[in-house]
C-alpha cells in the first residue's frame, strides 16, 4: 500500500475568484505555527511552511485520541486590516480543554501570538467578500510514540488557517436540524464542555444520519431524559420567545451546566442581545417548546464560530418534520446576525479584548 503524501498538503491561495466558492476548511494558507512539548516544557513556537508533518505510527493521539482544538476567525475590515475575533478567550478555553484531557497547558500569550503570526504572515489570504473570513484552527495532540495507557509526555501544537465562506453545504444560510433521540453527545462529568477532538469523532455518525435524511445539522438532547436541547453538532442553540413588535421578545439558551460547549459566539450573542435591550434567559429548553407551533417559541438559531449565526428553518426528528419555523430569518435572529457581522468587521463597537488588528 502506498500513501499519497500530496493528500496531506493542500495550501491554496484565496483569491477574489475563489471567494463564494471556498466552502469550509477545504483550502489552507501557506504557513502554520508549530511548537513541541517534551521534557516538561514547550519549545518556542515557529512559523513554518504548510506541509506534511512526520509522525510516528505509535503516536499516542492515533491510538487514544488525546487531542484538543480551537476555532476562531479573522475578518477583513473596511480599512483593509484583518481583525482576529476573541483570540484571548480561545486561549483560555484551550487551557481548560488541555487540563481536562490531562495535557500540558499552553501559555495564553503563546497561543495568541501564534494565531496573530499565522494571520499576519498570510494576511493577503483573509477574504473580504461578505460571509467570508479566515478560519484559524489551533490544535494540540499527543505525539509520544507509546502504547502505554496514560497521558502522553510529548505534544505538538499547530495553528493552521483556512479561507472560508459558508459552513453548510451549497452555501445554505437557513438550516434544517434533526433532533437526535437515540444517541447522546455528553453527560455530566464527561468532556462535553471542553473542545476535545473525541467529542466530534463520536458525533460524526449522528451528523451523517441527519445529512442522510436531508438535514443540515444534528440537534443534541440531554443524556438523561432526551428531552432538553443541548447544542447543535458544532454550534450552540438559541430560541426566541415572543415578538419584538409587541415588546415580548426574549432570548433563551440552555445554561452552561457542564455538558455543552461554552461557545464564544454564544457569549457574543448574549452581549449583543443585552445591548439591544432584549432580555436573555439561560434555562433548560425543552425540544417540545421548539416544536410546538402554538407555543411561545417564534425563532430558533444556531451560533458558532464556524457557522456564524444560522437561522433554523425546520426542526425534524425520526418521525419526520416536527416544526417549520419559516423560510426567512426571524427579526431577532436577523438583527443579532447583523450586529455580529458589524462587530467582527470593526463596523460596530467591540468589547475590550475582543479584536486584534493585523495590518492588511
Ligand atoms: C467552530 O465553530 O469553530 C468549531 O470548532 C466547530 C466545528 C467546526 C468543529
Amino acid at each position: 500500500m502506498t500513501v499519497d503524501e500530496d493528500q496531506t498538503a493542500r495550501p491554496a491561495a484565496a483569491s477574489p475568484e475563489l471567494e463564494g466558492r471556498l466552502g469550509f476548511g477545504a483550502v489552507f494558507t501557506r504557513h502554520v505555527v508549530a511548537a513541541r512539548y517534551a521534557d516538561g516544557g514547550w519549545s518556542g513556537a515557529t512559523l513554518q511552511p504548510f506541509e506534511a508533518i512526520s509522525l510516528s505510527p505509535a503516536s499516542m493521539v492515533l491510538h487514544y485520541g488525546q487531542a484538543i482544538f480551537e476555532g476562531l476567525k479573522a475578518f477583513r475590515a473596511a480599512d483593509g486590516s484583518a481583525l482576529i475575533f476573541r483570540a484571548a478567550d480561545c486561549a483560555r478555553r484551550f487551557r481548560r480543554s488541555a487540563a481536562r484531557m490531562g495535557m500540558p497547558e499552553l501559555p495564553e500569550d503563546v497561543f495568541v501570538e501564534a494565531v496573530r503570526a499565522v494571520v499576519a504572515e498570510d494576511v493577503d489570504q483573509v477574504p473580504s467578500a461578505p460571509g467570508c473570513s479566515l478560519y484559524v484552527r489551533p490544535v494540540m495532540f499527543a505525539a509520544e510514540p507509546s502504547l502505554a495507557v496514560r497521558a502522553s509526555t510529548e505534544y505538538v501544537f499547530l495553528v493552521v488557517a483556512s479561507p472560508v465562506d459558508s459552513f453548510f453545504a451549497a452555501g445554505r444560510t437557513m438550516i434544517d436540524v434533526f433532533a437526535m433521540r437515540e444517541l447522546i453527545r455528553a453527560a455530566r462529568g464527561g468532556t462535553g464542555d471542553v473542545k476535545c477532538a473525541g467529542n466530534y469523532a463520536a458525533a460524526m455518525v449522528a451528523k451523517s444520519a441527519a445529512v442522510a435524511q436531508g438535514y443540515d445539522e444534528v440537534l443534541w438532547l440531554d443524556a438523561v431524559e432526551h428531552r432538553y436541547v443541548e447544542e447543535f453538532g458544532a454550534m450552540n442553540c438559541f430560541a426566541v420567545t415572543g415578538r419584538p413588535d409587541d415588546g415580548t421578545a426574549t432570548l433563551v439558551t440552555p445554561p452552561l451546566a457542564g455538558t455543552i460547549l461554552p461557545g464564544h459566539t454564544r457569549a457574543t450573542v448574549l452581549t449583543l442581545a443585552a445591548r439591544r435591550g432584549i432580555p436573555v434567559v439561560e434555562r433548560p429548553l425543552a425540544l417540545d417548546e421548539l416544536t410546538d407551533p402554538d407555543g411561545s417559541v417564534t425563532e430558533v438559531f444556531a451560533a458558532g464560530t464556524a457557522a456564524g449565526i444560522a437561522p433554523v428553518r425546520t426542526v425534524g426528528g425520526s418521525e419526520g418534520v416536527l416544526r417549520k419555523l419559516g423560510d426567512e430569518p426571524g427579526p431577532v435572529t436577523a438583527a443579532l446576525a447583523a450586529d455580529y457581522a458589524a462587530v467582527v468587521r470593526g463596523a460596530a463597537p467591540a468589547e475590550d479584548g475582543w479584536l486584534i488588528r493585523v495590518p492588511g
